[in-house]
């Protein structure tokens, strides 16, 4: 018995200079679960697992996007055919504008299948099988209808959580990690509110965080929960314990696009990681068409999820009759090979590099359905914009758009040939739009430059601090109603009402003790 305790020791103080010898940086094993098949929501998640990988750490992603180029420490999980199940679920074409509620409604099931789809997949039942095993140190989940996968957490030895949105935070990001959420000034991201809202606005605002924070806790949780058992059994810990257990929530929005709010020192915002900051060189004819512009161009695309071809017909005539009024050219992505009564100013393509034609000095105004990565993209190069929203937090950064002077909001509804005429004036010749995105955009460059690196120092410190628990905010210990300060209020006034009782007793015992039927006969005498 005498010997084993020896060899230990001996292996202990060999060991030691070891550890301490080990950089403050060490190199670990992170395991990520992006499940959303939309590129616009894998490519800032993806920016920031490629620079974890660069720095030396082991990224295992299971998302919908494997890279196209592999990346040394970075494996992926393929979960791309969730693309063809989510086009099978989900039509957005005829959401313009689109409510908030109906569209969570409409996403809760649909999600759903998505997760249970990926959970019984060989991939993710191959991974379990054969890789759960291995140590990982820290979990990334995009943190918003996936709690199922928490089970995965839990099999690779429930190490630390962060939370990734591509979007700003959502009702529930902010109430998991308990950070305020105050609707007198806080727009939801899925309304059409700026921050300067009226009385009705702050009513709608009121309902929408109310309607989305109990589907959360009574619809979303819940049924998460019975995914979760479906294939990870009685082990894990309910799933709402581990949502209110993240050690840091990371935004993709940022308050240059969106506004300045209280947030927790564990709710970090980031912006613009997948705009990339060199430029790349157009294909030569589309260069000259961009170069010959005399009068400036106006670039539309409604990006990847709204089809410019599934446009209602009246509306694709209006936008054609405006467009062909213009002096300037039109640059359209429009992804039917032919677009009828096309005018001799405008031209299509199904695809285009956004990035590099907003680069362009000749590109005036962006026509967009206002997602957020076409927002940042404009806004880095400083291009006004015409906000046409559908979808999502579509109509909450168009607002964000107008409330700031860079753009414009026309609501679909609203398009005519008229307005939208007006509109594209009014943003070609009124030079203050291109002043004030100028400003924006000198601003947002400052935050999006420091985002990755903000991003991997986080992440660090998380790891470092394992799970960096001090940071837990006393928020997420106290129910509802203590939050809320219902329960001091209902105590201060029961300690009035008490009061106010205890002084007319007083006042009462002090009183000369004369019958009250005598003293009105007194007053009557006099
Ligand atoms: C990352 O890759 C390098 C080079 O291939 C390797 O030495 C290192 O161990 C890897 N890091 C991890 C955490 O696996
Ligand atoms: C899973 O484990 C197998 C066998 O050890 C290995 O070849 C594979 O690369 C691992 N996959 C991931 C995504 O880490
Ligand atoms: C909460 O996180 C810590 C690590 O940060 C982990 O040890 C613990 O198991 C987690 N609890 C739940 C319920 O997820």
């Amino acid at each position: 018995m005498r010997r084993p305790t020896v060899l230990w020791q001996l292996a202990l103080t060999a060991l030691v200079p070891m550890v301490a010898l080990v950089p403050c940086a060490r190199a670990a094993r992170f395991l990520a679960i992006f499940p959303t098949p939309s590129i616009s929501h894998q490519l800032p998640f993806q920016a920031v697992m490629k620079a974890l990988a660069a720095r030396g750490h082991h990224v295992t992603v299971i998302s919908t996007d494997p890279l196209k180029e592999p990346v040394n420490n970075y494996s992926d999980i393929d979960l791309s055919y969730s693309y063809e199940t989510f086009r099978k679920s989900a039509t957005f074409a005829n959401m313009a504008d689109g409510d908030a509620i109906a569209l969570i409604r409409h996403m809760t099931p649909a999600l759903k299948i998505i997760v249970d789809e990926q959970l019984a997949s060989k991939q993710i039942q191959n991974f379990l099988r054969y890789n759960a095993s291995e140590k990982f140190d820290l979990v990334f989940i995009e943190a918003l209808m996936y709690q199922a996968y928490y089970g995965l957490l839990h099999t690779v030895g429930s190490p630390p959580l962060i939370g990734m949105v591509s979007l700003g935070g959502l009702a529930f990001n902010y109430n998991a990690i308990g950070n305020p959420h105050n609707p007198a000034v806080n727009p939801d991201v899925f309304s059409k509110n700026s921050e300067n809202m009226n009385f009705w606005e702050r009513l709608e605002n009121t309902y929408i965080y109310l309607w989305l924070s109990q589907h959360w806790y009574w619809t979303i949780l819940p049924q998460q929960e019975a995914l979760m058992r479906k294939y990870f059994g009685q082990a894990p810990p309910p799933v709402a314990e581990t949502e209110y257990n993240m050690s840091l929530m990371i935004l993709c929005n940022h308050w240059t696009t969106e506004y300045p709010r209280a947030l927790l020192p564990n709710v970090v915002q980031l912006t613009g990681l997948h705009v990339r900051e060199e430029t790349r060189p157009l294909p030569a004819d589309l260069q000259a068409w961009l170069d010959g512009a005399e009068q400036g161009v106006v670039y539309f695309s409604l990006g990847s999820n709204v089809m410019s071809k599934d446009l209602p017909a009246d509306k694709l005539q209006a936008i054609l009759r405006a467009l062909a009024r213009l002096p300037q050219r039109v640059l359209w992505k429009f992804e039917a090979d032919a677009l009828p009564g096309q005018p001799t100013n405008v031209r299509v393509a199904k695809w285009l590099p956004q990035q590099d034609i907003l680069a362009h000095p000749n590109v005036r105004v962006f026509i967009t359905q206002g997602g957020l990565q076409s927002f940042q993209e404009a806004v880095y190069h400083a291009v006004p914009l015409l906000g046409i929203p559908f979808i999502g937090d579509q109509p909450f950064n168009v607002a964000k758009m107008a409330a700031a002077g860079v753009g414009e909001r026309l609501p679909l509804g609203d398009l005519t040939e008229d307005s939208l005429l007006a509109a594209l004036r009014r943003l070609l010749h009124d030079p203050a739009y291109r002043e004030r995105m100028h400003r924006l955009s000198a601003a947002y460059r400052e935050h999006k430059a420091r985002s990755l690196e903000t991003a991997l120092w986080w992440v660090e410190y998380v790891l470092r601090h394992e799970g960096a628990p001090h940071l837990r905010a006393a928020s997420l210990r106290l129910a509802w109603y203590e939050l809320l300060l219902l329960d001091v209020v209902v105590a201060v006034l029961l300690a009035l009402v008490l009061a106010v009782c205890a002084l007319r007793r007083l006042w009462r015992s002090l009183r000369p003790a004369t019958p009250p039927s005598q003293a009105s006969r007194r007053r009557k005498d006099q």
